[in-house]
């Protein structure tokens, strides 16, 4: 069957955060949003008849997960990432970033020293800092066009006597798709200095053609018990308002005093529709989610190009996973707050601003392309425009 990426789907007046939040944001309606990490497609049409099956019911009392949700995660897990997860260790959360909070807020106290490796997902910094835990930083080396990581800085941080690590992998917004290797070498050093890892695998479907993704527990097995996974249908199939996801945790000491957690706070029902929703998207959305890749990656291709042809100083690094591209705009040479304003004002783009994820994120902005190839048109356009209008 062949899904119809093309179609555009009006999204305003629907609450949605990217197009009905542009005022709050951005203080502008006027640009087209190319911000918060969801989808301008329609979820497969597999997911909606299960949910309007669903909702046609219509008794929407308390509920719980069926079997059939577990398998169907450990089914995917299995035939798309060859990662075998054990029933018992998949654990509900009704999102990545509350988990994130509670991870913290259960494996480590107050002053508690959290690495990251910015630029990196802001909430990752929020969820260091609202708990009042110590950020520290193990930055991002960008070396001829890709992204690596600092392992000697690494181990030098990690001997300071630090706790946890939020790691992204895949990695937004760089967009690398960390390989065996270099995750090995990370999780030796996790391993030295005995370091909670919370590998954030949000992402890890949103892999293009050429890639693989590499769960991070499959690959360094041998310190898989210290290893908390995160994982969600929500990006893969655009569920996240759905509020359904999980957290992979083998430990079982670990992993009890996670529920225990998720009990005290009582929000481990979550969403009957959620439910019904992830269950149809892991057992039918093999198909839809190759041919949404390539479609990316046609979008990749198209940005790829045109900024080459017609807007050579911004530099497209190269993505492997995410439909979110990372853009240096520093060869523009605009001062760090004006290109922010550039980009609302002037090219009247909703992008976020690569300040954002802090250290390393100056001079560059990170466009989603998880839309209709017409959108991405009409959005370099503007950006060619208002580059021509600096000239003049
Ligand atoms: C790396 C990463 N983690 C988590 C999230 C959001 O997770 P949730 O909506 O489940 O809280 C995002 C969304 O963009 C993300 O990019």
């Amino acid at each position: 069957m062949s899904y119809n990426f093309d179609e555009i789907v009006s999204r305003e007046n629907t609450f949605s955060v990217k197009y009905d939040g542009r005022e709050k944001y951005f203080g502008s309606t006027d640009l087209i949003p190319m911000w918060v990490a969801d989808m301008d497609f329609k979820t497969p049409h597999f997911v909606t008849d299960a949910v309007k099956q669903r909702a046609e019911q219509a008794i929407y009392g308390y509920s719980f997960r069926p079997d059939l949700y577990f398998e169907s995660i450990i089914s995917w897990f299995s035939r798309r990432h060859d990662w075998t997860i054990e029933r018992d260790w998949i654990n509900f959360t009704p999102g990545i970033v509350p988990a994130l909070n509670i991870l913290i807020q259960t494996f480590t106290t107050e002053k508690d020293k959290i690495l990251v490796q910015p630029p990196v997902y802001h909430p990752f910094f929020s969820a260091i800092e609202n708990n009042r835990r110590e950020l520290v930083i193990n930055p991002l080396a960008l070396e001829n066009g890709r992204y690596k990581m600092d392992f000697q800085d690494l181990d030098a941080k990690l001997a300071t006597g630090v706790k946890m690590i939020l790691f992204s992998n895949p990695h937004n917004p760089v967009g690398r798709a960390w390989e065996p290797e270099e995750l090995k070498t990370f999780g030796n050093l996790c391993r030295k200095h005995d370091v909670l890892v919370v590998s954030d695998e949000i992402h890890c479907d949103l892999v293009l053609p050429a890639f693989k993704h590499s769960p991070l527990a499959r690959v360094f097995k041998e310190y898989s018990e210290k290893i908390i996974t995160c994982i969600a249908p929500s990006k893969t199939f655009n569920l996240a308002g759905l509020a359904t996801s999980s957290i992979i945790i083998e430990n079982e000491k670990i992993r009890e005093q996670y529920a225990e957690m998720i009990e005290k706070l009582h929000i481990g029902m979550g969403n009957l529709f959620g439910t019904t929703a992830s269950i149809a998207a892991y057992t039918k959305g093999d198909d839809w989610l190759d041919q949404l890749m390539i479609y990316i990656q046609g979008n990749v291709d198209l940005v790829k190009d045109f900024l080459e042809k017609r807007i050579p100083a911004v530099h497209l690094i190269k993505p492997e996973a995410t439909y979110l591209l990372w853009l240096d705009f520093r060869d523009m040479k605009i001062e760090k707050s004006s290109l922010k304003e550039f980009m609302i004002h002037t090219a009247k783009l909703g992008f976020n601003d690569g300040s954002t994820f802090r250290n390393g994120g100056d001079g560059f902005q990170r466009m989603n392309v998880a839309c209709p190839r017409q959108t991405i048109e009409s959005a370099l356009v503007r950006l060619e425009t208002a580059v021509n209008k600096l000239k003049t």
